[in-house]
């Protein structure tokens, strides 16, 4: 039996995972995005064209593979059209091959007010993509699902119930007022529906009765998973290996056979608000970012940069199981004289080395480091280990070994290309 695989991110997301999962899909049948919504932007390169997939999974660019965009995601319908349209403009044939489920919830343009007007106090730094107000009204229960859709007078009265109660809370509580219409929402989206309705499946049969040589695509990261992430500064769904029974709407014995990998920066990255241990606030972390090309493929926010952070990379080894992981953007670490990594914190006299819960002791973490020499030679687009210079293979050896897990794959550049294999684990494994 062939064996299904979860790729993850493991950090504060943006690790790579958009050209991680594009070249593993060649080999699946189905590539699944369960969680999150437009916050998500997975960038593939291929000979030059740059693809960044916000809603669909990333493996839909090879033309063999059929893309479920499963319940646990929250959607704007006007950009999953737009996607779809975009990608079809460039010659690719998705619509075909897309399968939506009908128990997804949808993002409406209310959820968007309330993103921007949340923001104003108490700062997230969000995508204002309307996520985390969308699963509000998920788990809330005033949320609009795809299948809704089919129900014209229902959907009608939901938006209108919505705006009043919006209009209220941005009223009473932020003194504005907002010209949401239920008439142009509801006509707006009932046009986009009109376009994907055929696609629409009940995601999780589907996927019960199909191969089982599946891929599933994680969104986020780790450290940004509503639970196990650095909470109140998160995203709003399980970016873990924790959201994928849920966000599947599969069983958890489902996954019981499958590989779970995780992708990671060789240094680390975050967008938005809240506590970053190894974050460089200095030349080095701008040279981190000039070299990485650190700009939000979502929002062009220029990202905050540090050294690689062992102890926040072993909670996401340990939360999410992982058999493997898989490292990228080592080049861009080619231009240090030294690298450092985090392997325990020191909070208030106190050397810890697990991940805390509490956001005070994360805010006051200082990061102890272990100093590598830099190998200040390219790496890049490397395709074997004997191109690596021994410096930067001290240095992977030293992540493997304090993390107990191998480094599956190593990324060299951005190209869909720039990889290769760094132990054999999987066709070990008989994958
Ligand atoms: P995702 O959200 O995890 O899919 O990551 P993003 O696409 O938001 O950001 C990762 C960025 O790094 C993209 O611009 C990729 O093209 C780029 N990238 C991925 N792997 C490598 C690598 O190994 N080296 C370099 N230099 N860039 C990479
Ligand atoms: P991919 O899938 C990096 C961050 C936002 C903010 C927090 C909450 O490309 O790795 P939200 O809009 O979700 O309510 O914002 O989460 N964030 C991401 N950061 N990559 C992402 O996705 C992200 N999606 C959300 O910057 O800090
Ligand atoms: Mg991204």
């Amino acid at each position: 039996m062939k064996k299904d695989l979860v790729v993850l991110g493991a950090q504060w997301g943006d690790e790579g995972k958009g050209k991680v999962v594009d070249l593993l899909s060649k080999d699946f049948s189905a590539v699944v995005r369960y969680q999150g919504g437009s916050n998500a932007g997975h960038t593939v390169v291929v000979k030059g064209q740059k693809f960044v997939l916000h809603l669909l999974p990333t493996g839909m660019l090879h033309e063999h593979t059929r893309g479920i965009v499963a319940q646990g995601m929250v959607l704007d319908l006007e950009l999953l059209v737009k996607e779809i349209e975009e990608l079809e403009a460039r010659g690719l044939k998705v619509m075909e091959r897309l399968y939506i489920s009908d128990r997804a919830h949808l993002v409406l343009p209310y959820h968007k007010v309330l993103d921007s007007l949340f923001e104003r106090k108490g700062k997230i730094g969000t995508t204002l993509r309307g996520i985390g107000p969308s699963y509000m009204f998920k788990y809330g229960r005033k949320g609009i699902r795809v299948c809704d859709l089919e129900d014209r007078d229902r959907t009608y009265r939901l938006i209108k119930e919505n705006i009043e109660f919006v209009k209220d809370l941005c009223e009473k509580i932020y003194c504005e007022n907002h010209s949401l219409s239920a008439e142009e929402i509801f006509e707006k989206l009932l046009e986009n529906y009109q376009k994907i309705k055929d696609r629409v499946v009940d995601a999780t049969r589907f996927l019960l009765g199909f191969e089982r040589n599946v891929l599933f695509e994680g969104a986020q990261g780790t450290l940004l998973d509503v639970d196990m992430g650095t909470y109140p500064y998160v995203t709003s769904s399980n970016a873990s290996a924790l959201g994928l029974s849920n966000g599947t709407g599969l069983p958890p014995k489902y996954f019981s056979n499958a590989h779970f990998w995780a992708v990671s920066k060789a240094y680390t990255t975050r967008v938005g608000e809240g506590p970053f241990p190894t974050e460089l606030e200095n030349e080095l972390g701008e040279l981190l970012r000039q070299k990485g090309g650190e700009y939000g493929a979502t929002t062009g926010r220029p990202r905050r940069c540090g050294w690689l952070d062992l102890v926040a990379l072993k909670h996401a080894v340990d939360i999410n199981g992982l058999d493997g992981l898989i490292l990228t953007k080592l080049d861009v670490l080619d231009h240090f004289e030294e690298v450092k990594v985090c392997v325990a914190y020191e909070v208030e006299g106190k050397v810890i080395d697990h991940f805390p819960a509490s956001l005070s002791w994360l805010e006051k973490a200082k990061p102890v480091y272990k100093t590598f020499k830099g190998w200040t030679k390219s790496t890049k687009g490397a395709r074997s280990i004997e191109e690596l210079p021994q410096e930067a293979i001290e240095y992977l050896e030293f992540i493997q070994e304090y993390l107990k897990v191998p480094i599956v794959m190593l990324s060299t550049g951005p190209e869909r290309e720039e990889y290769f294999w760094f132990e054999r684990v999987y066709a070990k494994a008989g994958g």
